[in-house]
């Protein structure tokens, strides 16, 4: 008998199957070269300490900026909710999915946001498709930071919108970007992330919400790195620049900060009202599970019930960054909780990653084409929950592994 490979060759001999060989080869070149650091296995809750790969490591790259995995109140309300709702919604939101959790989620996002309301969808990625294309189509323009996140990128292209990205932060690109525009289109969208899921640096939001203005645009803001972490509070970007209300759009996940899964959109009850009767992924797709609601839903209490959080975060963020500038690594412009470290060659990249986790520190290595060639990188993220000890341990990995390498002097 054929094996499944052998039969899948000899049949189809197509550019999928280039695609699948040279994809291959290149994978098992990586792991020969012991090069290879994607889907590690961690057997443990993610917090500043995982178990991975055999061994306990320090987290440097999750996106659990608060350290709130595993929190007992959270924990707990998503027990409860199984308890009370079970595992699934049985349906999508429109029709059999909505219970009175999603309702009260909804709620609390509005509240938390400052808005009049919020739908929540099952993931912070679907969260952008509903709301690009939900509200945008062919006869729209919609203007877009070079950097934002790929899920605004594919939202774009599933809308059918014209969409052209602008310099990442430059005022003056968009600006120009505008003023050509006038006319041309029923409605423009201009939208940024928040804080650059890469870069680790802020959007202008004081320039681009006066520009909006000034152009009859709207503006959308993507605050998935933001929203627990930005602002003395964690109430996000508005907070940060203390310009609330200054945002039409504002999405933002539950699966970074807030330690849960889904996604929402806090606008005027209009604007939302619209949504949950106009978006494909409200119609056509599961709604959140009931222990993934309630999570999020407790987790934005325990966010301003515990305001020592957010403290403790910027207070290390700051303390992680400086040590690594210190010793003469380059983090870019980030100002938050995302730290890049520029390497600009992904074989560096990848020796340093090897160095790093052979000295017990868990780091992502970010290459081309997830970022443009000669800006790789490590992704490093900090924690609130990361200790002082922590952090010297991780820096001082970073100054053996980056002289040993010849990184830095
Ligand atoms: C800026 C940004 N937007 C949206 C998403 C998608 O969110 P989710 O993982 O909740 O689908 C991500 C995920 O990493 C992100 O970084």
């Amino acid at each position: 008998m054929q094996t499944v490979e052998a039969v899948t060759a000899d049949v189809i001999e197509d550019g999928v199957a280039g695609r699948i060989a040279m994809f291959g080869e290149r994978k098992r070149a990586t792991v020969a070269a012991d090069r290879y650091f994607y889907l590690q296995t961690i057997t443990s809750p993610t917090n500043h300490r995982v178990q991975a790969v055999g061994r306990e490591m320090i987290m440097m790259a999750s996106y659990s900026y608060l350290g709130l995995i595993g929190h007992p109140r959270i924990d707990e309300a998503a027990k409860r909710a199984i308890d009370d709702y079970g595992t699934g919604a049985g349906g999508v939101r429109l029709l059999t999915g909505t219970t009175d959790l999603h309702e009260r989620l909804e709620a609390r996002v509005a509240e938390f946001g400052k808005r009049e309301d919020a739908a929540v969808y099952s993931s912070g990625y679907m969260t952008n498709l509903a709301i690009i294309t939900g509200f945008f189509g062919p006869k729209d323009l919609i203007l877009m930071d070079k950097l934002d996140h790929a899920s605004i990128v594919d939202g774009c292209l599933l809308s059918g919108a014209k969409w052209r990205t602008y310099r990442h932060n430059d005022m003056e690109h968009l600006e120009k970007l505008l003023s050509g525009a006038q006319g041309a289109s029923e409605s423009i969208l201009v939208v940024a992330d928040s804080v650059f899921s890469m870069d680790g640096d802020v959007m202008d939001l004081p320039g681009t919400a006066a520009l909006c203005r000034k152009y009859g645009a709207r503006l959308m803001v993507d605050e998935a790195h933001s929203i627990g972490s930005l602002g003395a509070t964690g109430h996000g970007i508005e907070e940060h620049f203390d310009m609330v209300g200054s945002v039409d759009l504002k999405m933002g996940t539950f699966s970074k900060a807030i330690p849960s899964v889904g996604g929402y959109v806090a606008a005027t009850h209009e604007i939302v009202d619209f949504l949950r009767h106009n978006s494909r992924p409200f119609i056509f797709s599961a709604a959140l599970p009931p222990a993934q609601t309630a999570a999020a839903l407790t987790a934005l209490d325990v966010i301003e019930d515990e305001p020592e959080r957010v403290q403790l975060l910027h207070r290390q963020q700051q303390r992680y960054r400086e040590g690594l500038e210190a010793l003469g690594y380059d983090t870019m412009d980030s100002t938050t909780c995302v730290v890049p470290v520029l390497i600009g060659d992904e074989g560096k990249c990848m020796d340093l990653t090897r160095e790093l986790f052979d000295r017990g520190v868990f780091v992502c290595p970010i290459v081309h084409p997830a970022v443009p060639r000669g800006t790789d990188r490590l992704r490093t993220t900090i924690m609130a929950t990361h200790t002082d000890e922590d952090i010297e341990i991780a820096r001082d990995a970073f100054a053996q592994a980056g002289r040993k390498l010849g990184l830095i002097g």
